[in-house]
């Protein structure tokens, strides 16, 4: 049985991103490898602290850190975050080995989570980002607009995050993009609301889609909707807002999980890009992205062996049904938190 990561826990009050490198040495790559199988424990003990909490953490893995770290065999698509240049609008890629993406009913325990992390790797590893992200009224971004709505839902979750026979030594696994956006809300709120909304593609009060009679092909729910074959490709986002009114600073933390990274590559793509090319999302003139970097999540079976001698023996059972549990709850109730898988609760 492979237990998948909690990549489709439920949308919380709080969350930590938390982006580090790996320090250069043999010494900090085998703390990291260590530190790989023990996280699940920490997790526990932390989640243990308060339970109605929902405490969850994913780590990913970035495409050098994995070559540096385990070598072969490695994720098919693992690969740096690529860059974009389209006119004045940049989609950055910036460093990061390793990714924590900390959710929680509250900010307590995310940042528990994240110390304790931190602790574990003191001296091996250097932060270069860290968000701390908050739930903003009615489930809104700072646009004002709510941010979530078209997730997939149930079953719909783990066939757009997870990792299935395509890459079978790697099932359960998930990619994940980030970005972190910095938005000129000043210009954005100089706008009239119809023109807000024909960005967005949606009705700003109410979140009702616009109707296509009046929904411009460069909205942004228009140019982040991709088909293949007839059929409607998803991820699953679990953006946040953050900021700092001192400085001004106002922002959303895009996050996106999917089981190729070609998809949330090409919804990127027809934002900045445009589709056709030119019909760019307009979004980009009032945001701007300021990091860009792409992990692989491993399943929690592969992550508690990645530091064996013999990681391949997690990797190489294709045959294994994949659990598409939560990471520390599963241990807690015994449900291996499929609950949350069912879209019946948008804040636990
Ligand atoms: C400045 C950053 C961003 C903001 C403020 C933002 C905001 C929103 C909002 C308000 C919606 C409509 C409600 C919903 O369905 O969730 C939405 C939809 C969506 N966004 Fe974003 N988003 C951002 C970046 C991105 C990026 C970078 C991607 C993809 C890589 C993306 C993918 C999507 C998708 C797939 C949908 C649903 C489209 C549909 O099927 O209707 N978003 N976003």
């Amino acid at each position: 049985m492979v237990v998948a990561q909690p990549v489709s826990a439920p949308l919380t009050r709080a969350a930590i991103f938390l982006v580090v490198t790996i320090d250069p040495g043999p010494d900090h790559r085998a703390a990291v490898r260590t530190f790989c199988a023990d996280l699940p424990g920490l997790v526990r003990a932390v989640e243990f602290r308060e339970l109605e909490a929902g405490l969850s953490c994913v780590m990913g893995i970035g495409s050098d850190a994995w070559d540096q770290l385990f070598g072969d065999p490695r994720p098919a698509e693992l690969h740096p975050f690529r860059e974009i240049h389209a006119g004045p609008r940049h989609a950055v890629s910036t460093p990061g080995d390793l990714l924590f993406h900390i959710r929680a009913k509250r900010m307590d325990l995310c940042f528990e989570m994240a110390a304790q992390i931190m602790a574990r790797l003191a001296g091996s590893v250097s932060a270069v980002d860290e968000v701390h992200g908050f739930r903003y009224f009615d489930d809104r971004d700072l646009l004002g607009f709510v941010d979530g709505t078209e997730n997939p839902r149930g079953e719909a979750v783990i066939d757009a995050a997870l990792i299935g026979e395509e890459d079978a030594g790697f099932a359960g696994g998930s990619y994940v993009i980030v970005q972190k956006y910095l938005h000129d809300l000043d210009a954005w709120n100089a706008l009239s609301t119809e023109a807000q909304e024909r960005i967005i593609g949606r009705h700003k009060l109410s979140d009702v889609e616009l109707d296509d009679a009046i929904k411009p092909s460069s909205a942004h729910n228009a140019l982040t909707t991709v088909t293949e074959n007839g059929k409607e490709l998803a991820i699953v986002r679990d953006n946040m807002p953050f900021g700092r009114v001192g400085t001004g600073e106002y922002g959303t933390y895009f996050i996106g999980y999917c089981r190729t990274p070609r998809v949330t590559e090409l919804m990127i793509e027809n934002m900045f890009v445009g589709r056709p090319p030119g019909n760019y999302d307009r979004l980009l003139d009032f945001s701007r992205a300021v990091t860009g970097t792409l992990f692989f999540v491993p399943s929690v079976t592969l992550l508690e062996s990645l530091n064996d001698d013999a990681p391949a023996a997690a990797i190489a059972d294709p045959a294994s049904p994949v659990e598409p549990a939560a990471l520390p709850s599963a241990v807690a109730d015994g449900s291996l938190g499929v609950g949350s898988l069912k879209g019946e609760k948008r804040h636990e």
